[in-house]
């Protein structure tokens, strides 16, 4: 794909400049005390009634039959397979609105910006093997009080992180400690009521990267066996941290490793060797968990991490001309597969976080989950801003040309299922302490 990326637009790679910027630790953050991490109980969910859809994946608009299952609390000791399953009508819709937290990206604010089309909203996941309840943000508040959780990564990191933040400010408000970098790329709010901490790492590589500029490089430069001091300083202070980039990787690159040039990703003229960008994201993401574990396993304090799998995006037609992402309706069960670029950036993922677990297995208190939700997201066609990135995009009638985002995701929509999958994880870990 080279410099034909989806992101170029939406995201506006120009302008993102190489500052590093400076650090700034709070004197309030933790000096690796582990709390109750090991002794906390979270209270067992038993027999808890929830509301569940029973319908089929059919599109048509009718409101699902609704039955009620009751929840054993085995269903939080099970590991549950998340990745296959298929979307369900669901008349609760989402827990949030554009006006909950205050936070939610301007271009990723769909509702403000005047999309119409509210069915993408009534849709909710439902696993093969499982039932994935709705996020509660109080049992998330119960289970990771007096904890800092870290979303690193890229702009798809932060989408996520938005969309936690806009869930758990349903029960508790936000305060903004800290922000800083363009685009307000480093965010830490803090939730008195649980002292719960939530941070955003710019990191769209993980390791250590300077990113293309205007007067820097035209590429970008990444050094894959060095972790991304950014976040990496503050690693002693976080007690979970979420993964996630992929996009980024798809840019012309040169990459370096042990202080040499180990080839590159689309760079003519520079006489380096084409290795494309499969192995270095591997290498990356290697580096990242290897880093945390190497980090972590003397602390005596461990760490949750996740790894949140490829988000495909939807453009169709060719992205630079008016590649859009029209449709209003997930696609049904066996009709889309992942495959092709998706499925290896997914695979690479799976892989290196099943290695670390390996690896992690002799020093306690690690653990690590992969948050599959490339196949989930692969068939939410209909949950990108699209022509909803800009405010009000037909004001001024239909024009023929129209940038459009089918990268990230509304808010609310279906990235808030990646943290309903996480809850869900998290509450598993907790209860079979
Ligand atoms: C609040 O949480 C932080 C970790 O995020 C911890 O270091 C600190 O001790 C907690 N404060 C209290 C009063 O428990
Ligand atoms: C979940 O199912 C997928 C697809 O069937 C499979 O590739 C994956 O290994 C399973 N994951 C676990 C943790 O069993
Ligand atoms: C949005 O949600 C808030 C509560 O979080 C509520 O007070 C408000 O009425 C909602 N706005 C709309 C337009 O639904
Ligand atoms: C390109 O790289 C090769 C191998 O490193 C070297 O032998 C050659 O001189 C280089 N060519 C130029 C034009 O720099």
């Amino acid at each position: 794909m080279g410099v034909t990326s989806p992101l170029k637009g939406p995201t506006r790679s120009r302008s993102f400049t190489t500052k590093l910027l400076p650090y700034v630790l709070y004197a309030s953050f933790s000096i690796a005390l582990c709390r109750f991490y090991f002794h906390f109980f979270p209270f067992l969910v038993s027999n808890r009634i929830i509301l569940t859809s029973s319908s089929s994946s059919s599109p048509s608009p009718s409101p699902p039959s609704l039955s009620f299952f009751r929840e054993e609390e085995t269903a939080y000791e099970t590991p549950c397979n998340y990745t296959n399953g298929r979307w369900v009508h669901d008349k609760m819709g989402p827990l949030y609105n554009g006006t909950t937290c205050g936070t939610i990206k301007d271009g990723q604010n769909c509702i403000s910006h005047g999309r119409a089309d509210l069915g993408y909203l009534y849709w909710r996941w439902q696993p093969n093997q499982c039932q994935l309840p709705r996020f509660d943000p109080n049992t998330f508040f119960n289970l990771v009080s007096n904890k800092h959780i870290a979303f690193v990564g890229d702009s798809m990191a932060r989408n996520q992180w938005e969309s936690l933040l806009c869930m758990l400010a349903t029960a508790s408000n936000p305060n903004p400690i800290y922000t800083n970098g363009e685009d307000n790329k480093f965010r830490t709010w803090h939730f008195d009521s649980h002292n719960v901490t939530v941070s955003v790492y710019w990191s769209p590589f993980l390791v250590r990267g300077v990113e293309k500029s205007k007067d820097g490089p035209d590429h970008n430069e990444l050094y894959v066996d060095v972790v991304d001091d950014r976040w990496g300083s503050d690693l002693d202070h976080l007690d979970t941290v979420v993964l996630s980039v992929g996009h980024w990787f798809l840019h012309p690159a040169v990459y370096y490793e042990g202080g040499s040039v180990l080839g590159c990703h689309y760079c003519p003229g520079l006489n380096h060797t084409e290795i494309g960008f499969y192995g270095v994201m591997r290498k990356a993401i290697k580096t990242a968990l290897e880093t945390i574990i190497e980090r972590k396993m003397g602390s005596g304090c461990g760490i949750d991490v996740f790894l949140t799998s490829f988000s495909p995006s939807h453009f169709e037609g060719e992205w630079d001309k008016a590649g859009a992402c029209p449709k209003t309706e997930p696609y049904k069960e066996g009709e889309k597969m992942v495959e092709g670029m998706d499925a290896d950036m997914r695979s690479i993922a799976v892989e290196e976080i099943e290695a670390a677990k390996v690896n992690a297995k002799q020093f306690g208190r690690l653990r690590l989950e992969i948050l599959d939700v490339t196949k989930l997201s692969l068939m939410r066609r209909d949950g990108h801003p699209g022509p909803y990135m800009y405010r009000f995009p037909f004001a001024d009638g239909v024009r023929e040309h129209v940038q459009n985002d089918c990268v990230h995701w509304c808010l609310p929509g279906p990235i808030d299922t990646w943290n309903q999958i996480m809850l869900h994880v998290i509450r598993r870990w907790r209860g079979g302490e």
